[in-house]
């Protein structure tokens, strides 16, 4: 501790000491020690540096005059110093160049370099060197010929006296803080030939007198505040050569003194505001090889005079208001090699000159360009076609079919031709664009296919064709562009599969499908992609099971919304268990024969796994369905005494109105009698009770004119919407009117009570009928079809009316006076709160069995395949006359897989209710049996819609009009399977 404090003393102490004790020292040698005091050396560069040798001219970075052996150069760049500059410096009486470029030191200069008399090169520059340069700084720079002070944190005011550094041949703040406005002293630097004070944060006008700079070369006041007009004198600087004003907020014109500047090769005045023409005297600037008018607001044309500037390498005069055409003068402009005219309001057809010679960048995008481009990509010689490597006509009005000549221009890097009325198919010469990095054909009215041969743009990143109207299959050989970040398709009429070789492309990131009219299900092996940021496959026809895991785990819903098949965590949606492949039924087909087993039927082992699993999952289910229903009566008990009293009350008054008072609740009739015979308390009568379903228990009784209504109580009342929401949905229930549905004829709302009046039908329901003994009485096989027929075409009704019924299932189907079936409690589920709709109508669903393999999750979005499913069901439940599920000693059977099982092993026949045995031709039950295995497909597009199954129903009971056992065009095509 004391050692080291001594050290230090001694270190702060020792120029003091140096100068007093040791005059027989080298100066230069205790400077050096002393300045290397001062810093770190991570890398140990200067550990060559010793205390004790005499003379410093060996040392790392030193160098001295062989004559005096006194320090001239100290040259340290890069050589990761850091810290501080210190005093030690000031011992270096004699060094000419200081250079510690590169290096990262901090701190203020404080040093005065009046000591330092001989210094010409002073350059500090990439530090982080700090604070404002004080004003004496410069006293004595009587010698200096050069300093940078480039890329530091410098602030504060250019100091007035750097106007007296008159052999000062170059200075260079560039990249620091500098604020305030330039010293004019500044214009007195008679020997300046570089002035770089770039990137700071210099304002004001640029003074007058630059004239007096009569030696400068390069002059760049690049990206600063700098306002007002450039000065006149500007022109007498003959010898200029380079001259950045850009990225500032001068205005005006540009002086035309300029125009003397013969030997100027960059003019760069982009983003300003300078204004009017671009002036006709441009073309005396004949040295012009770089000239950025970019980002101002020049308007008018270009001048002729362009054609003046033989060795223009560049020009851009990118968003500004030019118009007209580009001059045919600038043919002469033989060593262009940049033309951006982006963002004006160019007009004419693409010019065809750029093209003849071998420009490498050609940006004219965003103007009003129109015409085809079919002569100017036809111009380009075999010679400059090979040079190009930017073409981009996007934004403008071109037209006709994009030139198979595109794919000529083998060294091209970026085509864009995106937002243009460009109108026929890809050329497959695309695919000979073999280092394209970006392909932009967006917002075109192209037709056609993405061409296979795009698979030989090996180099594409970024492939774009959103709206473009293209149709046809991804084609596999995408799978071939392996460098592809970005792939874009959105909005087109792409049909068919993803295809699996997406997956190969490991660098994608963002992937854009959405809004197509991709089907099938998406390639597994998609989830191996690793940088995927975007995969968006939204408004499609996809189907099945999202890919699992990585990117897909996390997938955005909106990135896979709008494809009613997809199924997947991400989608909110279960898949089901084992998805077996599509099973494509034919009802009607010739091989009616049961003994042949359609293909994908036939992996008997998949298919006992499938039911063994369904029958473990329904266990479960059932045993968390009671829990559910049970808790549910629970509280409907706890409500029912308090509702009870308002019933009793609203008993009692003889009102006719439709509506009650607000204390009692609100009656609503859709039509007719509003008034109970028997007083709405007779509905809490058990004696008045019909059954008992998933939503309410059902009680009998009477309108005033004689009319029987049935009544349920909704057993889910704490669940149900708002009263609007609740009166809203029950009036679109009330609006259903059909044969095979039971009418609703009006409803009963208090908060805690919910009472729906529906038409009365005497007839018992189907399920009594089917399974419960009554006395040898069973239902025929003709009253068995029409109750199918029936019940078919009360689906369909409520699917046209968009309404799903949730609850199909043979308790729910009541057969009146007649033996017409009509449909119960349908849509019910409408009448909860959207969360809860989900989990509780699987749950309150009774009947497991009916439920679509899709439904049996806990958050599912219901589609009216999923009554198919469950019509499918009932379908084989009443040509069995078994329950959906059964429950045997040791045994969960359930229907619709045991009789799929039967079909396979032929033994379908085993299968018809053994009641009808005998009483009918039994191949009649054959199509009906195809039937309910159809619908009860696993995956939901595999099964047909009610519309259509009551056409194939209508052709089952007349065979004549449609030829049923040749069962031609059914079955065939369409994603349902049945045509
Ligand atoms: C400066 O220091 C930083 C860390 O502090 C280091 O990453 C960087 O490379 C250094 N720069 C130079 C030029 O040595
Ligand atoms: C000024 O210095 C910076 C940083 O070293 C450098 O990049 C720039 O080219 C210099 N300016 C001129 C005109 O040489
Ligand atoms: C032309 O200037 C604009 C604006 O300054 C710039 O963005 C563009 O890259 C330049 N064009 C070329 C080809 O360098």
């Amino acid at each position: 501790m004391r050692i080291l404090f001594g050290v230090s003393l001694l270190i702060c102490l020792f120029p003091i000491l140096v100068k007093s004790l040791s005059p027989s020292l080298n100066d230069d040698v205790l400077g050096l020690i002393v300045f290397k005091a001062d810093i770190q050396d991570p890398d140990g560069k200067l550990s060559s540096w010793n205390e004790d040798d005499d003379i410093p001219c060996d040392w790392v970075g030193v160098k001295c005059n062989p004559r005096s052996n006194r320090v001239s150069d100290l040259v340290l760049d890069g050589f990761g110093l850091s810290g501080t500059l210190g005093r030690g410096l000031l011992q270096l009486q004699l060094l000419r160049k200081l250079s510690l470029a590169k290096n990262n030191l901090t701190g203020r200069i404080s040093i005065s370099f009046a000591q330092l008399s001989n210094l010409r090169v002073l350059d500090l520059s990439e530090n982080s060197l700090s604070g404002s340069i004080s004003n004496d700084f410069f006293r004595q720079c009587g010698s200096l010929r050069s300093i940078s002070l480039a890329k530091n944190k410098f602030s504060g005011h250019i100091p007035e006296s750097l106007g007296m550094c008159s052999t000062l041949a170059s200075l260079n703040f560039s990249g620091n803080q500098f604020s305030g406005s330039l010293p004019p002293g500044l214009w007195s630097l008679h020997g300046l030939r570089m002035l770089d004070l770039s990137d700071n944060s210099l304002d004001g006008e640029i003074p007058k007198g630059i004239e007096g700079l009569n030696n400068l070369r390069g002059i760049s006041l690049r990206k600063n505040r700098f306002t007002g007009e450039v000065p006149e004198g500007i022109g007498d600087c003959f010898l200029l050569r380079s001259i950045d004003l850009s990225e500032n907020s001068l205005s005006g014109g540009l002086p035309s003194t300029m125009q003397k500047l013969t030997l100027c090769n960059d003019l760069v005045v982009g983003k300003n505001g300078f204004t009017g023409e671009v002036p006709e005297w441009i073309g005396e600037m004949r040295s012009l090889e770089t000239l950025d008018l970019s980002e101002n607001n020049f308007n008018g044309h270009v001048p002729d005079s362009l054609g003046k500037l033989p060795s223009l390498k560049v020009l851009n005069v990118s968003k500004n208001s030019l118009s007209g055409i580009l001059p045919e003068s600038m043919r002469n402009c033989v060593n262009l090699l940049t033309l951006d005219i982006s963002n004006n309001y160019f007009t004419g057809e693409l010019p065809s000159w750029p093209f003849e010679f071998g420009l490498q960048k050609l940006l004219f995008s965003d103007n009003r360009l129109s015409g085809n481009v079919d002569n100017a990509f036809a111009s380009s010689l075999e010679s400059s076609r090979h040079k190009l490597v930017i073409l981009d006509v996007s934004k403008n009005q071109l037209s006709g079919e994009i030139p198979p000549s595109a794919g000529g221009f083998s060294r091209l890097h970026l085509l864009n031709m995106s937002k243009n009325s460009f109108a026929g198919s890809i050329p497959a010469s695309i695919g000979q664009l073999k280092i394209l990095d970006i392909l932009d054909l967006s917002g075109n009215q192209l037709n056609g296919s993405i061409p296979l041969e795009i698979g030989g743009a090996t180099s594409l990143k970024e492939l774009r064709l959103e709206k473009t109207s293209v149709g046809g299959n991804i084609p596999t050989s995408i799978g071939n562009c392996s460098s592809l970040v970005s792939l874009s398709l959105a909005h087109n009429e792409i049909i068919g599969p993803v295809p699996a070789s997406l997956a190969k492309l490991t660098y994608l990131e963002t992937v854009d499908l959405s809004f197509n009219k991709l089907t099938g299900t998406l390639p597994k092996q998609l989830a191996n992609l690793g940088r995927l940021k975007l995969f968006n496959i939204s408004h499609n026809q996809l189907q099945g099971e999202l890919p699992a895991g990585g990117f897909f785990n996390t997938i955005a819903p909106s990135s896979v919304s709008g494809n009613p098949s997809l199924c997947g965590a991400s989608v909110n949606r279960s898949c089901p268990m084992v998805l077996p492949k599509p099973i494509v039924l034919n009802p009607n087909s010739s091989d009616a024969d049961p003994g042949t087993i359609p293909q994908s039927f036939g992996h008997e082992k998949k298919i006992l796994s499938i039911s063994a699993l369904i029958a473990i999952g329904a266990a479960a289910a059932i045993v968390v369905g009671v829990i559910a229903i049970t808790v549910l009566n629970l509280r409907v008990q706890t409500s029912t005494s308090r509702s009870a009293a308002s019933l009793t009350f609203y008993g009692g008054d003889d009102s006719h109105s439709h509506t009650s008072d607000g204390n009692s609740g609100k009656l609503v009739m859709f039509s007719g009698d509003s008034d109970f015979r028997t007083g709405t308390h007779a509905l809490l009568n058990k004696d008045c009770e019909l059954g008992r379903g998933g939503f309410g228990a059902v009680y009998q009784t009477m309108l005033r004119d004689g009319r029987s209504v049935a009544i349920k109580k909704l057993t889910v009342s704490s669940l149900v919407k708002s009263q609007e929401n609740f009166e809203r949905e029950v009036q679109k229930l009330g609006k259903v009117r059909h044969d095979n549905l039971v009418a609703l004829e009006g409803y009963y709302w208090t908060p805690s009570l919910q009472l729906l009046i529906y038409e009365f039908v005497s007839g018992g329901n189907l399920y009594k009928h089917l399974h419960e003994e009554s006395g040898g009485n069973y239902l025929s096989w003709n009253e068995r079809f029409n109750i199918i027929l029936g019940a078919a075409k009360g689906l369909t009704h409520l699917h046209q009316m968009n309404l799903i019924h949730y609850n199909l299932k043979s308790s729910n189907i009541l057969i009146d006076s007649s033996g017409e079936p009509k449909l119960a409690d349908y849509s019910l589920a409408r009448l909860l709160p959207m969360l809860d709709r989900y989990i509780l109508s699987s749950k309150i669903q009774t009947a497991l069995g009916y439920m679509a393999p899709e439904f049996a999750c806990k958050t599912v979005k219901i589609t009216k395949k999923c009554d198919v499913y469950g019509f499918g069901v009932l379908v084989l439940e009443v040509v069995t006359g078994k329950r959906p599920v059964e429950y045997m000693e040791d045994d969960v059977v359930v229907l619709c897989d045991m009789v799929r099982g039967s079909w396979e092993e032929g033994r379908v026949e085993e299968c018809i209710d053994s009641r009808l045995q005998g009483k009918f031709p039994v191949e009649d039950a054959i199509p009906m049996i195809k039937l309910g295995l159809i619908c009860t497909s696993q995956v939901p597009s595999n099964r047909p819609d009610m519309a259509e199954v009551v056409s194939i129903l209508e052709l089952i009971r007349c065979p004549s009009g449609g030829q049923v056992e040749s069962g031609s065009g059914m079955g065939s095509g369409s994603g349902s399977g049945l045509g």
